[in-house]
């Protein structure tokens, strides 16, 4: 998640806003292991009319954050794949692609150690591990992965070349890269040659900047509701901004285009 702070992570060097966003998701891990919190996303609601995704009752709450994870991971059929999400927060979107979408295995990477710790005690689901690793220097073998999940989570790291590069070695020929995140909109052609210039085909390339703010608009009072209450000191007053609720700079920023949220289907 982004917040009003974006611009100053715009100017710091790439090494001080990995460690910032790093310290940050360590903390909040840490502080907060909350059973009932495990997505970390702006959440996806479509614009047309379409038949809701099934959930179990007890998912409901997360719907719209769930249904950006099955937007982006159902863009290429992951029966009986080997999957890696790499930024898998508090491993609720890893634990739903194990669970819905049936791959071999599911391997949930996070340099924020207490987030895989909360990840692996949280999540027990067969062929689904968490382990921890850094998305610039993954812990994987050459050509060893069919899919790389990776969702609003490359917005913190130092380099994003970097990064690329890393899911093009570990991803078998032929293998997918499903890509969801936001950047300023005139961030988009950069992104765009990193990708081509790291050997992958874009497959698509949808803009669904409307569709999560759509999202951040229908959960707004869950999350006042669920954060507030439980976040106590220093962080109330960023907090909003932090989760995206309406009237947000972040919301504000997607609503009137500055901010554009992109998801990407490449291919190796
Ligand atoms: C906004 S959260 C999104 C988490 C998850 N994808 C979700 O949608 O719920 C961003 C995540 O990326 C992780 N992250 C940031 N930089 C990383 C890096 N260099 N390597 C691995 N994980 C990283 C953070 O620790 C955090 O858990």
């Amino acid at each position: 998640m982004l917040s009003n702070i974006f611009a100053f992570f715009l100017k710091i060097s790439p090494g001080l806003k990995r460690a910032v966003w790093k310290k940050l998701y360590q903390y909040l891990a840490k502080k907060y292991p909350t059973a009932e919190w495990t997505y970390m996303n702006y959440g996806y609601e479509p614009n047309d009319q379409v038949a809701p995704i099934p959930l179990k009752a007890e998912e409901e709450r997360d719907r719209y954050m769930i249904q950006l994870y099955h937007h982006v991971a159902t863009a290429v059929d992951l029966t009986d794949k080997v999957v890696v999400e790499v930024g898998s927060g508090r491993g609720g979107g890893s634990s739903y692609i194990k669970r819905y979408l049936n791959p071999k295995t599911m391997t949930g990477i996070d340099y924020a150690l207490n987030a895989i710790a909360f990840s692996n005690k949280q999540h027990s689901v067969t062929g689904l591990t968490f382990i921890h690793g850094d998305a610039e220097n993954l812990p994987l073998p050459n050509a060893s992965v069919d899919a790389v999940v990776n969702i609003e989570s490359s917005h913190c790291y130092g380099s994003m070349k970097k990064f690329v590069g890393q899911v093009h070695r570990v991803l078998r020929p032929g293998g997918y890269f499903l890509f969801a995140d936001l950047r300023p909109s005139e961030a988009i052609d950069e992104l765009d040659t990193t990708f081509r210039a790291a050997g992958f085909q874009v497959l698509k390339k949808e803009l669904i900047s409307k569709e999560v703010v759509n999202a951040m608009e229908a959960i707004h009072e869950y999350k006042v509701a669920f954060f507030q209450s439980r976040v106590k000191g220093w962080l109330k007053k960023p907090l909003n901004n932090f989760l995206g609720v309406k009237g947000s700079n972040i919301h504000k920023l997607l609503d009137n285009g500055e901010m554009v949220y992109y998801h990407y289907v490449l291919q190796k």
